[in-house]
């Protein structure tokens, strides 16, 4: 299937998971949507809101939802902020997260609560935690004082699928405000829509243009939201505000439909199980030849893998950048080193474009690499 994406064969592209990869279909698309603009602008955006209105209804039957309550937005650093910035809360109150939380909307998560006079509670949830054991420790956290609960329902740097169902439920009836940040989950998961607030990105695993994503807010939170900027629309109800940001380059989301298109040929919802076998063995074969463990992350998403690093690697996102670039370097292998409680791992993705091969060639190169880390870890 690698014909079908533009990547350089020279690359072994295992790291599917930070900005994924535009298919080259799809890159066709938009630039003939983008001649086609060129051509007549005025007729271009005279023609948006009828190509929006069809574009949306296509991206919600995709995802199972309904296109009233879906707004788009860039990326989903975006869509969780205008979650939290919704999210009403008074001074002394909490805001409840677990220790796999994104670092952007960590950061998002403190902004908020700090202009609010609120604090945060990080909550520590082991590596290899079930599904029960998830909910039971963020539950612990959670109260009569609790503003909000944000949670991944795929970490980033853990690759650990969460049970937001389980915990949006709880926190319904307790009528504390979820924000899911299902940045990873498009593509991944079925109907991935669930809680108050959600966002997920369409540019990761569905393949579609980058600064393509959404944020679905429940009926009963729509009067709060805040469109970052104010436009023509502004005061007009949900999602419409949102939708139209002031003169913006479209085209992603118009060809958005050529990946989700394309994803359903290439069977990507039905080969899930396929690619979860292949990175089980790629990345056991990885992790054997650094001498370390492909590890237990309790429910492990489909299509991402973490793999253990000697200790003092990098204990720093800035030091894990420098090095992961370094390796990229000289193995001309891309997968992403995470830190996570103060150590680095290898986070390995596996997409349709990946083949048995592309693991062994980067077990074979990542074990000369780390033969001498002094090498890797100087600049
Ligand atoms: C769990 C999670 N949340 C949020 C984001 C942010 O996505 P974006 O950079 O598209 O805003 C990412 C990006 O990798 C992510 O993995």
């Amino acid at each position: 299937m690698r014909p079908e994406w533009s990547l350089d064969p020279a690359v072994v592209h295992l790291n599917h998971g930070s900005f994924g990869a535009v298919p080259v279909a799809t890159q066709r698309r938009q630039q003939l949507l983008r001649e086609q603009a060129e051509r007549n602008p005025m007729q271009w955006f005279r023609e948006r809101a009828d190509r929006l209105t069809t574009t949306k209804q296509r991206i919600a039957d995709y995802l199972g939802a309904d296109t009233a309550h879906l707004a788009l937005v860039p990326n989903a650093s975006t869509g969780a902020t205008i979650a939290l910035t919704a999210i009403p809360a008074t001074s002394g109150q909490r805001y409840v997260m677990t220790d796999h939380v994104y670092g952007a909307i960590r950061r998002a998560v403190e902004r908020v609560a700090a202009q609010h006079g609120c604090a945060v509670d990080v909550v520590p949830i082991p590596l290899d935690a079930d599904d029960d054991e998830v909910v039971r420790r963020l539950l612990t956290h959670v109260d009569e004082r609790t503003a909000c609960v944000a949670i991944d329902q795929i970490t980033s740097s853990t690759a650990k699928l969460m049970p937001v169902a389980a915990v949006a439920d709880v926190c319904r009836q307790r009528g504390i405000p979820v924000v899911v940040d299902g940045a990873h989950a498009p593509g991944l998961v079925d109907n991935p829509v669930v809680g108050d607030f959600w966002t997920g990105n369409l540019h990761k695993w569905p393949c579609a243009p980058r600064g393509t994503a959404v944020l679905h807010v429940a009926p009963a939170h729509q009067h709060l939201v805040q469109a970052p900027t104010a436009s023509w629309l502004e005061g007009e109800p949900y999602p419409a505000p949102l939708d139209l940001q002031g003169t913006v380059d479209d085209t992603g989301w118009f060809a958005a439909p050529t990946s989700l298109d394309l994803m359903a040929s290439l069977g990507l919802a039905s080969r899930r199980q396929e690619l979860s076998d292949l990175l089980d063995d790629g990345a056991a074969a990885i992790a054997a030849a650094l001498g370390q463990q492909l590890l237990d992350v309790g429910t492990p998403t489909p299509t991402m893998r973490l793999v253990g690093l000697p200790a003092g690697i990098a204990s720093d996102e800035p030091t894990a950048l420098a090095v992961q670039a370094r390796l990229a370097e000289r193995t001309k292998v891309e997968v992403a080193m995470p830190v996570w409680r103060g150590r680095a791992y290898l986070r390995i993705s596996c997409h349709l474009y990946n083949e048995r091969s592309d693991f062994d060639v980067a077990a074979e190169r990542f074990a000369a690499a780390f033969a001498d880390i002094d090498q890797l870890l100087s600049s």
